[in-house]
């Protein structure tokens, strides 16, 4: 099951996570160590640190950590195996052939072609006479039969087993096409999760069918929603991909066009605007953000022109600020939707539409306007107290200084005034950051109790049981003598206890302590509790006392905990939990 130590770290030789990290994200030195903003939650101050020193690296914000696998596998979305795996062969490191469980990848690899067959089926009954009507319905709506065919469209049959009967008949099995996501189970069995409904195959960059968006008729769209897509599957996390990326990366060096609808992408690829995606079924999220933000420069908003539209401007831009991209919004004249438009005004007007963009300061003061009457007094002034926090929010002088000018002039007010008020509600929010970095510094997220939720049954044990483990991470070789006062058993919270054990495990077949080791058997989440463990100061100048004292203090609160005889109870729960946990992970959640 574990890959040899001696191959483990030959990988992490090759794969420094200096340069693995930096490739994400960008680094700055603080003392010796690196921080960042973090890629995997969505955040204005760096709160992601790195640490040279023994290869891991935690985020104070979210809570995750761990070694280089641990984080190929959060960014690449990949199970630790697979991380390892990927990192083996881009180094050019041979793994040995046994030991390493590939059951995961060889799911995968079924579910792709689960989809492939599916995509073929939904496609090729579309062109059949009996989906001729799907046919219709797209060509009704102005796609071209190229354009079908590039996307490769469908449609999936009024039937609950049409789809689910070809598959099996060659050869895939029940629990693999539930897997896959394109069958359901009911009290009647197995049944396909698509009918009646024109099918938009999702495809991953490397052009692999991943899930399917269905989209009901006109009329018939009030059994279910109007678009069922994919749910989460192994091969297929819906905050992580976007529809159009397949085409969109060779064209969107330089820019990108983000829209709400696969429609839209359809629509604006068919017009020649190949570098339009949109996110599927969801609101747009910061991996969508750090995808996109590897592939191309500037990124133009384009949502629709209904209040849910320009809710979603506002967040995107947002999430979008820490990406480092730049960012315009481009609001839709005529219709509800680029779809609409492009249909109605053609590429020409479209393209025109394009280069007009407002840029997202712009857009902001506008919509700081919105439903305030700047014509009275009382209302100028309390615009333009919304405009000087949106101008203050700008790191860019010369914007703040630009748009101070503009609005000065257009509403009358002095220059200095305004450029006080901006100035004062800067170093307030400056004075806010600094008091937040310094919480964040002294009271790390994760004694909270969430990683460990029965911290509660004894805060006091658990402190103890946290710097017990400290203290071995940089001390290795008292674990054998703290097994022996302090076997697994005694332990009080059952997360500490794995980490425990898996210490012990690793000491009995002589291997060094490395992050690595705990890698397969905890979430990041977990990592990135034991990041911030070895990381910390807690085992202080005297480990071999402390580590005596903390022993006295586990037992001491085992017994209590014992007595009060809840320990049973919840070490159950949390097995069950964790077992969920894990399987949800396979799932790809
Ligand atoms: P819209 O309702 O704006 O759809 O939802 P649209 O793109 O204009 O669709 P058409 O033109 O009527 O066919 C925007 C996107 O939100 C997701 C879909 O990805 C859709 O493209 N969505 C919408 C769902 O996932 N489920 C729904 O029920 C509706
Ligand atoms: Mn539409």
């Amino acid at each position: 099951m574990l890959i040899p130590e001696d191959v483990v770290n030959e990988i992490k030789y090759r794969n420094p996570i200096e340069e693995l990290v930096s490739s994400y994200v960008n680094l700055k030195r603080r003392g010796k160590n690196l921080v960042g903003l973090c890629p995997f939650h969505s955040e204005k101050t760096p709160s992601f640190t790195l640490y040279p020193e023994n290869g891991s690296f935690y985020c104070f914000g979210c809570g995750v950590g761990g070694d280089v696998f641990t984080f190929t596998g959060l960014i690449e979305n990949l199970d630790y195996g697979e991380s390892i795996r990927l990192l083996a062969e881009r180094s050019g490191v041979t793994l040995p052939q046994d030991g390493i469980d590939d059951s995961m990848q060889r799911l995968k690899n079924r579910i792709y072609d689960i989809n492939r067959d599916a995509g073929r089926f939904f496609h090729q009954y579309m062109l059949s006479p009996a989906g001729k009507w799907g046919l219709d319905y797209l060509t009704g709506r102005g796609l071209t039969m190229a354009t079908i065919r590039h996307f490769g469209l469908g449609a999936a049959p009024d039937s609950w087993t049409a789809l689910t009967d070809h598959l099996r008949a060659k050869g895939y099995s029940e629990s693999e096409l539930l897997a896959a996501g394109v069958a359901g189970k009911g009290n009647h069995g197995v049944y396909d999760r698509f009918r009646k409904r024109v099918m938009f195959p999702i495809i991953n960059i490397r052009g692999n069918i991943i899930g399917f968006s269905g989209r009901a008729m006109p009329g018939e769209d009030k059994q279910g929603a109007k678009y069922v897509n994919t749910a989460d599957t192994p091969v297929y996390k819906k905050s992580a991909n976007l529809f159009g990326m397949n085409f969109a990366k060779s064209a969107c060096a330089e820019r990108v066009i983000l829209v709400e609808g696969n429609m839209d992408v359809i629509s604006l690829h068919q017009a020649g605007f190949t570098n339009t995606v949109a996110p599927l079924g969801t609101a747009f999220t910061a991996e969508q953000a750090n995808l996109l933000a590897r592939y191309t420069k500037e990124i133009v908003l384009m949502m629709d022109a209904d209040a849910a539209g320009q809710k979603a401007i506002r967040r995107d831009m947002e999430i979008l600020q820490n990406t480092g991209l730049a960012v315009r919004v481009v609001s839709i004249p005529d219709g509800k939707d680029p779809d609409e438009f492009i249909k109605k005004n053609g590429a020409e007007r479209f393209a025109a539409l394009l280069e007009g963009a407002v840029s997202d300061m712009e857009f902001k003061l506008l919509t700081a306007a919105a439903g305030i009457d700047v014509t009275s007094d009382d209302g100028k002034l309390r615009y333009l107290s919304a405009a000087a926090e949106v101008i203050a929010a700008s790191d860019d002088e010369i914007a703040r200084d630009l748009y101070i000018g503009r609005l000065s002039e257009k509403y009358g007010v002095s220059r200095t005034a305004l450029s006080a008020k901006v100035e004062e509600l800067r170093k307030k929010t400056a004075r806010k950051k600094e008091r937040k970095a310094f919480s964040d510094m002294v009271r790390p997220k994760f004694s909270g109790n969430e990683i460990n939720p029965e911290r509660r049954t004894s805060p006091r044990g658990t402190a103890a049981e946290e710097t017990v483990l400290a203290i071995l991470l940089k001390n290795p070789d008292y674990c054998a003598e703290t097994a022996a006062q302090l076997p697994p058993e005694k332990w009080i919270t059952t997360l500490n206890r794995r980490i425990f054990e898996v210490m012990i495990e690793a000491e009995k077949e002589g291997r060094a302590l490395d992050l690595s080791l705990f890698g397969q058997k905890l979430l990041p989440a977990e990592m990135g509790y034991l990041v911030s463990l070895q990381n910390s100061e807690k085992a202080g100048q005297n480990p071999k006392t402390v580590l005596k004292d903390c022993i006295g203090v586990i037992l001491e609160e085992n017994l209590l905990s014992r007595s009060a005889d809840q320990t049973e109870q919840t070490t159950a729960d949390w097995a069950e939990k964790m077992k969920k946990m894990v399987e949800n992970k396979a799932k790809g959640n």
